[in-house]
């Protein structure tokens, strides 16, 4: 391929989101909107040059995406499509090669579609071609106008088009590969006097017409690959469509899904073979899950990694987490950032953990929170069990040695350490270190009054009689 380089314009408030942020700004499956066309770039693409026209909330973006690879140009005044790639001149101004333009609300692109769009380009050694699609209804979108000979003469906006225009349903993606320094040239002459006083971008070909400069349109057969986000609706849509793109991804793969539409997965998730995913599950960020796993359903696991045939049951959280092969979290556990699970440990029912470190074979069934604990392996922790970590000032740590026991009920004030193989009485506040293979008792001793029930009764009939 010739040289060639990337636009993505983004300067656009987005006016039809009705929102304080800015559009491409905007989540669509756990990633801004503008990270799917500058990923595709970055890491497909990668063509010489990215630039980034931003305008709207500009420091937002540019902070938002900090990647040195890419130019930012600013566009003061949102004038039109075409006005914010003349401001490109100012980095691209001595480019000379083929420059793809995209559009940051246009995220389901492909880059398939992209290559092939513009190896076609160069071939036919146009100077200008157009993205199109045939769309059921092309409301919004600009119409394509073509001459007799089938060439493409021009593209009308929805705001300027007769009403026979109007009827013409192949339009515009937005998507155009176009040669420079003929571009910016073009671009020169494009005026505003247009029902939305805007310098529209597609006007550059007239101007390729006028210097009868080859402009040549590549079709896209999906309509929703080329779908332009500007309402919340749409954004809506094309989060299903992502979506779906990305569960059938996961299901190629080698994962079984009861009902793949109410499972939420982010593209940036992984997950590995004979898996099966319940319904209602959200996998987040960076979470990757390992083989012969069983998740929820109801399960949210968020930027975690999971083991080997680990269970995950129902309604159980888990963010920022490490869980080794075998293990058993849920039902209703939540496991919050820094936790990690030993080989084949159990959290069961109503258990909390958060920055602790639990040992293999390790279990916590029943209704406790653990907090900046460290616990070793083959550990018993009864029902109702708590580190007591937080003095009202300071967290301070419970380490628990491998093998100990702690009876149900057991309050552990940290900073405490309980040694291997000790055993906690049930019920025990727990204030002092545990030496190894100790039986700590930390509560009132138990009284028992004889035949106190008896006694009372007698008082009671004294009384009346
Ligand atoms: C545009 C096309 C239309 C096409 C449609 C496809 C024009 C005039 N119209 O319309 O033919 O069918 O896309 O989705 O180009 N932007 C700037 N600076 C500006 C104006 C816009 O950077 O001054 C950016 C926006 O942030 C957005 C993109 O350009 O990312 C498209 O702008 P938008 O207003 O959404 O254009 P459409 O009306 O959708
Ligand atoms: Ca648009």
């Amino acid at each position: 391929m010739k040289k060639w380089a990337v636009i993505i314009m983004a300067a656009g408030k987005g006016k039809r989101m009705r929102s304080d942020l800015v559009k491409v700004l905007h989540p669509l499956l756990g990633k801004m909107m503008l990270s799917y066309a500058v990923e595709l770039c970055l890491e497909e693409l990668q063509p010489e040059k990215v630039v980034v026209i931003v305008g709207h909330q500009a420091r937002k973006i540019r902070d938002a995406f900090p990647d040195r690879r890419i130019t930012f140009v600013e566009q003061q005044e949102q004038l039109g499509t075409g006005h914010a790639v003349a401001v490109t001149e100012s980095v691209l101004g001595s480019f000379a090669g083929t420059i793809l333009i995209l559009s940051g609300d246009t995220p389901l692109i492909t880059a398939q579609t992209l290559l092939e769009m513009v190896q076609y380009h160069q071939g036919q050694g146009a100077a200008l071609t157009l993205l199109t699609v045939y769309r059921e209804d092309p409301t919004g979108y600009g119409r394509v106008i073509r001459g007799a000979a089938g060439t493409v003469h021009r593209v009308v906006e929805e705001q300027d088009a007769s009403k026979r225009e109007r009827e013409i349903t192949e339009v515009n993606t937005g998507i155009y590969c176009v040669e420079a320094p003929f571009l910016y040239q073009a671009l020169g002459t494009v005026r505003s006097d247009n029902a939305q006083g805007e310098y529209y971008l597609p006007d550059i070909i007239a101007s390729a017409r006028r210097k009868k400069k080859k402009v040549k349109s590549f079709p896209v057969a999906d309509p929703l690959e080329v779908m332009g986000i500007n309402t919340r609706a749409e954004l809506a849509v094309a989060e299903q469509l992502l979506a779906d793109r990305v569960r059938q991804q996961v299901m190629t793969e080698g994962v079984t899904m009861q009902d793949p539409a109410s499972v939420y997965i982010e593209p940036s998730c992984r997950i590995e073979k004979d898996t099966i995913i319940y319904p209602n599950c959200y996998l987040r960020g960076k979470t990757v899950i390992g083989e012969g796993c069983r998740i929820g359903p109801q399960a949210e696991i968020s930027d975690s990694r999971i083991g080997d045939r680990v269970q995950v049951k129902f309604c159980t959280m888990i963010t920022d987490s490490w869980i080794d092969d075998d293990a058993v979290v849920g039902p209703f556990s939540h496991l919050r950032p820094d936790s990690h699970l030993g080989k084949g440990a159990k959290i069961g029912n109503f258990v909390e953990v958060k920055k602790s470190r639990i040992g293999p074979g390790t279990k916590a069934n029943h209704l406790s929170y653990i907090g900046d604990a460290e616990i070793g392996a083959q550990v018993n922790i009864g029902a109702g069990t708590i580190t007591c970590n937080y003095d009202g000032q300071h967290k301070h740590r419970t380490v628990i040695e491998d093998k100990v026991f702690v009876g149900s009920n057991t309050a552990l004030v940290a900073p405490v350490k309980l040694g291997a193989g000790a055993v906690i009485a049930a019920g025990s506040t727990v204030t002092k270190d545990v030496p190894p293979y100790a039986l700590a008792v930390g509560r009132t001793r138990q009284k028992s009054l004889k035949k106190w029930v008896v006694k009372r009764e007698k008082r009671n009939k004294g009384r009346q009689g």
